[in-house]
């Protein structure tokens, strides 16, 4: 099937203008997709901006281009298939794996694409009079694939880290600073070498293949001594290459909504690793040059042997009783809400407390949980209304005048060494002052369970703390009953 009125030579400006403006009409809808996830009242909205924005893209290359259509569709089925039953097996608290899968997907296409234009560079319309690639069209080349192996092997190690395939502990080599330099700069020169090497010249092919080989090795070096509480920061910033990645080849495929696309995927995924360094006291930087994990530490592991403490340990009831007396409350949900899936059974405790004239309010940290957003997600998918949830700054001042903290399966977030104790894995990251509460309640399974840092926490035995030792779902519910 062929639209050869509609086609155009692929690269350079030889895109149709009825396709150059419905590309920019995708990236206005990509634009709004981003608007629209900025926060999770208009997310939905954002969501169906971005799968608008893609089907004008997609559908305007297929018409342009006209050509394998069949072939392109069954790849599409294919795909389609495949995400529908992921997206619909897949459990929650295992969201960042599968976006770590996802993006090494994109390096490898990235990879892919390259390297077939590279073979037939003639199909791609990236080359001169002489037929030789053009050297603006080799720097794209080089780059896009380099970026592509990077963020296809770091992803695969991310996505083997995260789904426990592989120790999430940080893995140093020796040296392993000089071989990462070593290995960037040698990748460098030799797309420099590439794109300036007679054309056609001995030697050219073998510099494509080194690059390539390199930087599927420099993915994997970058991510290997990452320990596992950074590894957020990591998905993030490979989202981000991912989009550099995408880009690059938008510029070989002469395609602006690739380019567009793949600046915003970058830059936003730029955005929010720092957003994420920020909430987490790394520094950005190196995070960028790879192997800030070093001192991470026991960093998602099981924590040493903990001395015994005394705390005081309370019942459903007890909680109900302190709760319905409260002026005041603040809830701070956690991974282990996520864990229980206990958050409807959470709104349904929050709303007897305001029927009871209680205030209520969510806290929600940066990093609570396991990905980027994951309790507010969670809330609104149990129709927490948005005006009850804060964020971290926002919030954080008002546990001095409230009655009640109500920590649900959160532990990291509130742990009080992250502001006293210089020696601790996650000292500097800001924490809720869940210490100045009147009363507070900790839902947790065991005294014996550590939270990602796999660090002991002092609010458990401090004397306004009450520990409710079960399953979250089970603990809320049973606080719902005796609300009633
Ligand atoms: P965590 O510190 O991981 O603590 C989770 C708590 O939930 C633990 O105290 C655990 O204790 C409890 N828990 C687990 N399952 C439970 C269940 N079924 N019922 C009741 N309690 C349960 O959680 P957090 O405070 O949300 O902190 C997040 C941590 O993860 C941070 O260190 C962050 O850096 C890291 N991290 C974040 C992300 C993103 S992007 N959000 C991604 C990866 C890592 P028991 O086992 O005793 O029940």
């Amino acid at each position: 099937m062929s639209f050869s009125l509609l086609s155009a030579a692929a690269h350079g400006g030889g895109t149709p203008a009825w396709a150059m403006l419905a590309y920019l009409v995708a990236g206005v809808f990509f634009i709004l997709a981003l608007r629209g996830l900025s926060s999770p009242a208009s997310s939905r909205a954002g969501n169906r901006n971005g799968m608008i924005g893609m089907a004008i893209a997609v559908g305007t290359t297929l018409v342009m281009h006209g050509t394998n259509l069949v072939e392109i569709g069954i790849a599409i089925a294919i795909g389609a298939i495949l995400g529908v039953t992921i997206a619909r097996r897949i459990a929650m608290t295992a969201m960042p794996e599968l976006v770590a899968g996802f993006h090494s997907l994109v390096g490898l296409a990235a990879v892919v694409v390259g390297l077939a234009a590279w073979l037939n560079p003639a199909a791609f319309g990236i080359t001169d009079e002489a037929g030789q690639i053009m050297a603006v069209s080799r720097i794209e080349l080089g780059l896009g694939i380099a970026i592509g192996a990077i963020t296809f092997s770091g992803s695969v190690i991310a996505f083997l880290k995260l789904s426990g395939r592989m120790s999430g502990s940080p893995i140093m080599l020796p040296g392993r600073h000089v071989i990462n330099l070593g290995t960037l700069g040698a990748i460098l020169v030799l797309i420099g070498l590439y794109t300036v090497s007679p054309v056609g010249g001995a030697g050219e092919g073998w510099m494509v293949i080194a690059v390539t080989v390199l930087a599927f090795a420099i993915g994997f070096l970058l991510i290997i001594p990452i320990g596992g509480a950074d590894m957020p920061v990591v998905v993030s910033m490979l989202n981000s290459y991912s989009g550099w990645a995408a880009a690059a080849m938008g510029f070989t495929l002469g395609n602006s909504a690739m380019i567009i696309t793949g600046a915003l995927v970058g830059s936003s995924g730029a955005i929010l690793s720092y957003i994420m360094c920020r909430a987490m006291n790394r520094s950005f930087i190196s995070v960028i040059a790879g192997g800030f994990g070093a001192d991470a530490g026991a960093a998602g592991g099981a924590g040493g042997a903990r001395e015994q403490r005394p705390y005081k340990q309370g019942s459903a009831e007890d909680a109900a009783y302190m709760l319905e007396q409260a002026e005041k409350v603040i809830i701070i949900p956690g991974y282990g809400m996520a864990v229980a899936q206990a958050q409807h059974a959470l709104r349904e405790m929050g709303d007897k407390l305001k029927e009871k004239g209680v205030e209520v309010k969510y806290a929600i940290h940066p990093v609570a949980g396991r990905m980027p957003g994951h309790m507010n997600v969670l809330l609104a998918e149990a129709s927490v209304p948005y005006d009850e949830v804060f964020e971290l700054e926002d919030i954080n001042s008002e546990f001095a005048q409230c009655d009640v903290a109500f920590i649900i399966g959160a532990n990291d977030v509130v742990n009080p060494a992250a502001k006293t104790d210089k020696s601790s894995p996650i000292y500097g990251m800001p924490v809720f002052d869940v210490d100045k509460a009147k009363q507070v309640f900790f839902i947790k399974r065991s005294m014996g369970g550590v939270g990602y840092a796999g660090v002991d926490n002092d609010v458990f035995y401090m004397n306004q703390t009450v520990m409710l030792l079960a399953d979250a779902k089970k603990m809320v519910e049973e606080i719902v009953k005796s609300l009633d």
